[in-house]
């Protein structure tokens, strides 16, 4: 199983490295397929590469990974642990904002990502990744508080480089990134059917169909 699902995403990555689906295409020098644990119980999505990202096709190497991996480290953890994905896997020329046609061509590689990984907790980092989750909501008025779904709760967070830009977002990214381990567990329980009093009524499925071993023994 475990074979299978790093294979799949393997296949992933190989189709957005040669993905022509949207105008991006043309000007990248790497598409930015993502990169981690293939068994992550936490899923980050950002908006798209920047000009480190394009120059050497992995996510988040620049300053906000920088920034990234010390909030990860505040939660004991490091991007070997995670998943680190994009909105849009190949970046817009000068980091303008992607259109919606790019993020609508790009969608369907971030949703067999999301689906492969099934990770307890989605992380949205910045506005476009919190889009896919929640409509017409505000990053300022919704950071830091989850939405449960089904399988997992998604968490949006400020982006990294918004908070580099406004150092008076520090504290609240961290306090925000601190609530991760506690909803991962608060996942686990419930997939394992634990009633978990904090999370609101699920599916009833109960267990983790994936047999996901944990790989994660601080939460
Ligand atoms: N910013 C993002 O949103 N994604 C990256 O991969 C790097 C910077
Ligand atoms: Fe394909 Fe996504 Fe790159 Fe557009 S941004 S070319 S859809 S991989």
């Amino acid at each position: 199983m475990t074979q299978d699902r790093i294979a799949a995403l393997e296949a992933v990555a190989g189709r957005v490295r040669v993905c022509t689906l949207c105008r991006l295409s043309e000007t990248r020098t790497n598409a930015v397929p993502g990169a981690g644990n293939p068994l992550a119980e936490i899923l980050f999505i950002g908006e798209g590469p920047g000009f480190n990202e394009d120059k050497q096709g992995l996510p988040f190497v620049g300053q906000s990974g920088k920034y990234l991996e010390k909030l990860l480290a505040l939660i004991g953890l490091t991007r070997a642990d995670v998943f680190i994905a994009n909105v849009v896997k190949c970046r817009p020329p000068e980091n303008r904002d992607p259109l919606p046609d790019e993020s609508s061509a790009c969608k369907p590689y971030l949703d067999e990502q999301e689906m492969l990984i099934d990770p307890f907790v989605v992380v949205t980092l910045g506005r476009f990744s919190m889009a896919r989750y929640f409509t017409n909501a505000k990053i300022t008025q919704i950071h830091g508080q989850p939405k449960y779904e089904d399988r997992r709760a998604i968490l949006p967070l400020f982006h990294p480089a918004a908070v580099l830009r406004n150092p008076g977002l520090q504290d609240a990214m961290a306090a925000d990134f601190r609530r991760i381990p506690e909803l991962v567990a608060e996942m686990k329980a419930r997939r394992q059917g634990g009633a978990s009093a904090a999370a609101p009524s699920g599916d009833g499925s109960g267990g983790d169909a994936s047999g996901k071993p944990t790989q994660l023994s601080l939460f």
